[in-house]
Order: structure tokens, then sequence, then C-alpha cells
């Protein structure tokens, strides 16, 4: 059985989450449902470890995960059935693999998603043995047995590329597609429904930057609390996110939803200080002076080193995230001058609740 890197069993830290109300797993019996606007009130609990952890109290085996042979083998086989019948990676399901060995890998990367410290990295795919493509539709396949694949853009893309289009990070251009760096944040923060995991495969790493880091979110509440109490209760009213161009025609350009919200039962946070920001000057109005110093709060509180933990991506290895328990940070890159050689991901996102279309 796993052992987390305080040293409790999933049974500890399940238990401990009972003790804090959080079923497991959590969002079966608390979907994260459409948008919360009224908060039931704030938590005003401190969240003990393992839940709320720090940079210190995780090593490097609490997050990455190396493939048995048999695992690896198994991949070996899907890559070739898959480039000896060609077939839109859409139809490919974790269903109909022969792979079982994979398939309890990844039943134990998601103990460690929901239970561990929230995050890890998978090492490797064998990218010199078969093609990109048939390496991505393992990828996709693998990610299904951590959960069903969901949209994650409003028309519906299912795998997303993590790469620089050259474009500047303006309205309309998500951030993933620039190199800039990408402050701690929750995927489809502003979202109806967010994601609950994320996945990447990395074909080819940065020339130079483009590191992950990972924090607790309940690390985050409970150093506001602690600090900033009164900025905190601001971020469980409602403020504005900029919906980064990804709705209907016409619709509004910016949601409404509070950046913490806690029914008494989980928190559920929604980070993405940048995207509030942008929020305010999509509407064209000022950003309240209480809201701005609380967004300073949580990026003073997030940039403290002792907050996260860096992990490398090198090409071939996946990394998944606990979208509600972990943010996530990208730092800025640089390319090589080859377009071959450029920064190129690939990116699921799961959830098992809803639709699984882009609102769910
Ligand atoms: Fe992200």
């Amino acid at each position: 059985m796993h052992r987390s890197m305080t040293g409790e069993t999933p049974c500890d830290r399940a238990a401990l989450r009972g003790f804090f109300c959080f079923p497991t797993p959590r969002f079966e019996l608390m979907p994260v449902t459409h948008h919360v606007t009224a908060a039931a009130g704030m938590l005003t609990d401190v969240v003990p470890a393992p839940l709320a952890w720090k940079a210190t109290d995780l090593s490097v085996e609490d997050w990455s995960v190396a493939l048995s042979p048999e695992s690896i083998a198994e991949i070996g086989e899907m890559a070739k059935r898959f480039g000896t019948s060609p077939g839109p990676y859409l139809l490919r399901t974790a269903s109909a693999q022969d792979a079982p060995h994979l398939a309890q890998c990844m039943v134990e990367v998601r103990d460690r998603l929901d239970t561990g410290c929230g995050f890890c990295v998978i090492d490797g795919l064998p990218m010199d043995q078969y093609p990109v493509p048939d390496l991505v539709a393992c990828f996709w396949v693998i990610g299904q047995w951590l959960g069903r694949p969901v949209a994650q853009t409003w028309q519906g893309d299912m795998l997303y590329e993590v790469t620089d289009t050259g474009e500047a990070y303006r309205y309309g251009v998500r951030g993933s597609r620039t190199r800039v760096e990408l402050f701690f944040h929750t995927d489809n923060a502003f979202g109806r429904s967010p994601p609950h995991y994320v996945g990447l495969f990395c074909r080819q790493p940065a020339l130079e930057g483009g590191i992950s880091r990972f924090c607790s979110l309940y690390t985050l509440h409970n150093r506001l609390l602690e600090r900033y109490p009164e900025l905190l209760a601001r971020l469980y009213q409602p403020l504005l996110f900029d919906r980064q161009g990804e709705h209907a025609e016409g619709a509004a350009p910016t949601a409404e939803m509070p950046f913490f919200a806690y029914d008494g039962k989980r928190l559920q946070a929604r980070v993405n200080v940048s995207l509030v920001r942008k929020g305010y000057d999509v509407a064209g109005r000022d950003i309240p002076k209480e809201l701005d110093d609380a967004l300073d709060a949580v990026q003073e509180v997030l940039s403290a080193a002792d907050m996260w933990v860096e992990a490398p991506l090198e090409r071939g290895q996946l990394q998944y995230l606990n979208n509600l328990d972990i943010g996530h940070y990208r730092s800025g890159f640089t390319d090589s001058a080859s377009p071959q050689s450029r920064r190129h991901l690939y990116r699921t996102w799961h959830r098992d609740v809803g639709q699984q279309t882009y609102d769910g």
C-alpha cells in the first residue's frame, strides 16, 4: 500500500478526511456541481496535515511513479495495435484494452491523487520505439483509467495541445498556448464544472524553463485564514473571472463566482488571480480595493518557497494532478529555434459527473 509523505496510509488519510467531513472519494458523494454563488459560510478551521502539506512534507517518492516492465510491455502492445489498425483516438477506449498491469497502476495513481499528495509524474512512454500518434492514443487511453475525459474548449476539443502558438497572451488566447509564466492556478477555475483531474503527456520539453510546481490549496487557505482573515472572507464573495473566450457567441465574457466556497463538507477553490484581474478589465469595471488586496495576499502566500514542490516533466513522461485540491504553476520558457523541437504537451481533463461537454 502506498504510504504518504508523512507516513500515513491512504486509510489514515481517508479517516482524517472523514474527520474533516471529506468522504473518499469525495466528488462521488459531493460532486463539484455548477458554479457556487452562495457560500454556506467560510471555513474557519485550520485544515490539518497531511491534507494541507508543505514542501518539506514531501519527498520525490511521494509523487514519482515508475512503470513496471509489464506495464511498459502493455503500452507497447497497445501502440502496436493502434499502429496496425488506424482510427481516430476518440474511438480508443480503456475497456477495450487487455492491459491489467497498467490499469492497476492507474488505480494506484488515482489513489495518490485522491489521498496522497495530489499530483504525480509517471516515467515514461517508450518514445523512441513507436510513432508519436500511437503513443498519444496510449495517453488518451491511460487517462481513462483515472476518469472520464471531458471537453477542454467550448468547441469540444477532447485532446488539447499545449504549445506556444506565437500569439500574445491577450483576451481570447489561453495561457497554455503561449510561453508566458502561468502563476499558481486551477484549470478552468471560471468554469461551471472544472475538471477533477488534469493529465499531461510530454512529447517535447522546452529548451529552457516550462517547469511545473504544485501546491496544496488547503495550505493556501490555512495561511490566508491565519494572516488575512478579512481578505479571505472577501474571496468567499462573488467576483469576476475572464472566461477566456470559451463561451457561446454573444454570451457574457465574464463569469461571476467566488474564489472559495465551503458547504460545510468540502472546500471548493477556483484559483486564478490573473483571470480575476482580467475579468474586471474585460467588464470595464474597477477592481474593488478589498478584492485587489485579497488577490495580492493570495499571490504573496503562494510565492513562498515552502508552499510548493517543483517537478520536472521530461520527454515521454506523464503528469496527473487533482485539480480540486492542488494548484499548479508553469514557469515561462524558451523554445528551441527548430520548429520540430518546440515544447509540445498533450493534455486531457477528467471528470466523472455531468456531461462530457465543456460546461459539464
Ligand atoms: Fe493549468
